[in-house]
């Protein structure tokens, strides 16, 4: 743990990992020791099986849920059924969300109502294109992207995700002063225009972490865990951002 502060190392698998990988996994992180918050996203179609073999400590979440509780939604996720089977978390809102299927602001808000009224938790994420920060446009798609989606929400089970779509999956990380003011802004930003607490507000970063750039990225006071992909796959490298964190 970073500073005697709670820090969160969240594993998003998308659409990954055999049951054959998932047992190992899940043998292998039996016996992790850490103070540091450790959850993981599975695909949906393997969150049963891992909310079956986990050790305690483990908390398992969605990768994403519906805007409503049933109904004639199909190919969707209740959040109310996510809940039921034991799931803790879900991620709103990933940018692959928002450009692959096309989510935008008014339906991540929806879902993100849905899944607090359901008490899940939720892992709001946030983050700007290399064209938008390119173009100098990083606080303004950050603030639209926190005041149109989390809007009015005031909840203390809501967590943020900055993740700069071109650090995602692309072995670009942002440089720690990159990461450190982007979250500073998200803090000031929920500070004055917000009904979140952005005190104890989470807010974590996303984008190629590993176990050699998270103790960097941890350093910063503003920055609060990692949501971590490609490095969250293997055992013995979850391990090591729980050790190196
Ligand atoms: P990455 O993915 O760690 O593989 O860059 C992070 C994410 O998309 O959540």
């Amino acid at each position: 743990m970073s500073g005697g502060r709670d820090v969160y190392i969240v594993g998003n698998w998308k659409m990954n990992q055999s049951l054959e990988e998932i047992d190992s996994f899940l043998n292998q992180i039996s016996t992790l020791n850490s103070n540091n918050h450790a959850w993981i996203a599975p695909q949906a179609l393997h969150i049963s099986k891992c909310l079956e073999k986990k050790p305690g400590f483990l908390k398992v979440g969605s990768q994403n849920c519906a805007h409503e509780d049933s109904g004639a939604f199909t190919g969707e996720l209740s959040p109310k059924s996510l809940k039921e089977i034991g799931v803790h978390f879900t991620l709103i809102g990933h940018s692959e969300r928002r450009s692959l299927y096309g989510e935008g602001d008014d339906l991540l808000y929806k879902k993100t109502l849905k899944a607090l009224e359901n008490n899940l938790y939720v892992i709001f994420c946030i983050g700007e294109t290399l064209e938008e920060r390119e173009a100098g446009k990083v606080e303004e798609v950050l603030s639209e992207q926190l005041s149109n989606g989390l809007r009015d929400i005031d909840s203390k089970n809501v967590l943020i995700a900055y993740e700069p779509v071109w650090a995602i999956g692309t072995g670009v990380t942002a440089s720690p002063e990159q990461a450190g003011e982007a979250h500073k802004f998200i803090r000031n930003y929920i500070k004055e225009n917000m009904k979140l607490d952005a005190q104890t507000t989470p807010i974590l970063y996303g984008g190629s972490v590993k176990p050699e750039n998270i103790k960097e990225l941890l350093s910063n006071e503003d920055i609060d865990g990692g949501l971590v992909g490609g490095a969250s796959l293997k055992a013995d490298s979850y391990i090591n951002l729980h050790k190196n964190a």
